[in-house]
């Protein structure tokens, strides 16, 4: 959602920005741009649609020179996704240009107030605020004018800033919004996240709130809010320009569904040692757990179904009860959490607004909080107690694969662990699931590699309106599996748990209405299959999810998509797999934006 790129250097900045843009594409926009620094004057190009048109416009940047330069993808908030409105924006002087990420709250009041002193805009944005502040409050010391517009500023920012006085800086500021510094040999860069980063360098600043820094083609100073100048670490990227590549598949989807088995590895394997599990420094004693009598999973989209699937796996193994929220619902629920709440914050990018002020809520009523997530350095990972990493490398689809089931094992690692450390489990069937754990990767290869003919069933059951049932970890797969089917091939469809289909939903079973039954769980197998039986019979086309050796599905359902047998409690992280392919399937022949679907963002960084 947005993202910013800023370059300082020698060579010319425009290839460069459009370049991390394009980095940034999956995030989500809905138009482009970039402004560059040349001869006292700044050149601003920009588009409402896909950056392709921006290179197109530019020449692939050939026609915007200079070497001093910032760039952004907006996603639409205040004011349609125009060319106007499209970001960057320019003082009325012409000597500030800004690109923005996030919301200004007060950008009404701050609107009326510079009109009011004369100031003309151009666009509807919040953003264009912050450029007039800039000009109001500069007298010849940009840092000062920097300083004193970001006083003003209430809500979330990522600020990029060039000013023609000082030809070779970029500013860059940063207040609950993601901004890293790419520190590199005789130029400089920043950008929303790393992948924007990796091609050029691999040292990074990560900026905190409240922090704003000055970049030249040979330095970069961070100061705090006051001005004060700080000594920042620098940290090493070790994703790898390939990851963030296609690497020959036709959509970043479909890579990131086949690098599951090794992604679930790099998430398990270092932390299993002599079949002990092992959670990164994160310790918690008997006592500390006796202590705790719920632990509340909060999260959104994909994530918070990784939690509802990680919900059973603790329950299950660990006897505490576990309650899983949305955060954009908990945020405002006034939640019943305190100093015996573990949460569990569980989020890919680390960046998401609702999850962000869930965890804050947690955390001011004393709980103690858990990440689980993928970017590091992202808020998430910094704002919790402890926080285990999920290891997926860049994830660049909008619609997470990878993200979510590195998640489930994360979870899974966890409900064994705690469940260990309570005393809930035997040593013998300890033992037996963590090898079972690290069978994963191997069977999630095994799911990918049954499942060649998935195309042929995507196009046999894709219909304007799909139906995901299922029960227990099962219905918590038929969650994500509808999800993904709606967010990439925009076709509707509904999970439910299978056995509330009689308390509604079976008035919508007509003939040939499509039905996805997942039936892993085998205590609860007969249940499922009598509830297929009950769709069937009012005319319902059945495509059942099921271990291999299944014999009684096979002669319920219309047509079956098997994976390996495995332990119930961890089958969520397979049987998502063949659902995965069924929604890129169907997504491609209909051919759709699969990567980049519309109207959604990979990071929803405002609420
Ligand atoms: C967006 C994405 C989803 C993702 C959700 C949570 O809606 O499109 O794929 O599951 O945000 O993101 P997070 O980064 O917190 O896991």
């Amino acid at each position: 959602m947005c993202g910013i790129v800023g370059f300082t250097g020698t060579r010319a900045a425009a290839p460069v920005l459009l370049h991390g843009l394009e980095r940034l594409e999956y995030r989500g926009y809905d138009s482009a741009g970039i402004a560059v620094l040349h001869d006292g004057k700044i050149q601003v190009e920009k588009v409402s649609g896909r950056i392709a048109k921006l290179c197109e416009k530019t020449k692939d940047g050939s026609n915007v020179p200079g070497s001093v330069g910032i760039g952004h993808t907006r996603w639409a908030t205040h004011g349609a996704p125009t060319d106007q409105n499209a970001h960057p924006h320019v003082s009325n002087d012409g000597r500030f240009a800004v690109v923005h990420n996030g919301i200004i709250e007060n950008y009404l009041e701050l609107r009326k107030e510079l009109i009011r002193d004369g100031y003309v805009f151009q666009s509807e944005t919040d953003t264009e605020t912050i450029v007039h502040l800039l000009e109001l409050y500069y007298d010849g010391d940009v840092k000062a004018a920097v300083m004193k517009t970001a006083a003003r500023l209430e809500g979330s920012y990522a600020l990029g800033i060039v000013c023609t006085d000082e030809p070779d800086a970029l500013f860059a500021v940063r207040e609950a919004s993601p901004l890293i510094l790419g520190i590199g040999v005789g130029e400089n860069y920043f950008a929303s996240d790393v992948t924007a980063l990796v091609s050029h360098t691999k040292n990074v600043i990560y900026l905190e709130d409240g922090e704003f820094a000055r970049l030249m083609p040979d330095s970069v100073t961070v100061y705090d809010c006051t001005g004060r100048e700080l000594q920042k670490k620098v940290s090493r990227v070790t994703w790898s320009v390939e990851a963030a590549e296609k690497g020959g598949y036709e959509h970043f989807m479909l890579k990131e569904i086949m690098e599951q088995p090794a992604a679930v590895k790099a998430a398990l394997a270092p932390r299993i040692h002599d079949g002990r599990i092992k959670l990164d420094g994160f310790e918690i004693t008997s006592e500390e757990l006796k202590d705790v009598n719920k632990i509340v999973i909060t999260a959104c989209g994909s994530a918070y179904y990784a939690g509802c699937s990680g919900r059973y796996a603790i329950e299950r193994l660990c006897r505490i009860p576990v309650q899983v929220e949305l955060a954009s619902e908990l945020r405002y629920a006034d939640p019943m959490v305190d100093d015996h709440t573990l949460v569990l914050v569980i989020s890919q990018s680390g960046e998401t607004a609702d999850t962000i002020a869930a965890l804050k809520e947690c955390r001011a009523r004393g709980a103690k909080v858990i990440g689980v997530v993928n970017v590091v350095g992202s808020t998430i990972a910094k704002l919790a107690d402890h926080t285990l990493y999920t290891f997926a490398g860049p994830e660049i689809a909008v619609a997470t694969t990878k993200g979510y089931t590195t998640q489930l094992a994360v979870l899974y690692l966890f409900a064994l662990y705690i469940s260990d450390k309570l005393g809930r489990i035997d040593a013998e069937s300890y033992a037996a699931l963590v090898k079972e754990l690290q069978h994963l990767p191997r069977k999630i290869q095994q799911t990918i590699d049954m499942n060649w003919q998935l195309p042929n069933v995507a196009s046999r059951y894709s219909s304007h309106s799909l139906f995901f049932i299922g029960r227990n970890t099962d219905y918590a797969v038929a969650l994500e599996g509808a999800l993904k089917m709606k967010e990439i091939s925009y076709l509707h469809a509904e999970s439910y748990a299978a056995g509330e289909l009689k308390h509604g939903t079976i008035a919508l079973i007509e003939e040939n209405q499509p039905v996805i039954a997942v039936c892993c769980n085998e205590a609860l197998m007969d249940k499922t299959l009598s509830n297929i039986v009950e769709v069937k019979a009012r005319g319902a086309k059945v495509l059942a999810l099921s271990f291999k050796g299944n014999k009684k599905i096979v002669s319920q359902a219309d047509d079956v998509i098997f994976i390996p047998r495995a332990e119930t409690v961890f089958s969520a992280a397979l049987a998502v797999v063949p659902l995965q392919l069924l929604a890129y399937y169907a997504a491609k022949e209909k051919g759709c934006d699969i990567d980049k679907p519309k109207n959604l963002a990979k990071s929803v960084t405002v609420e």
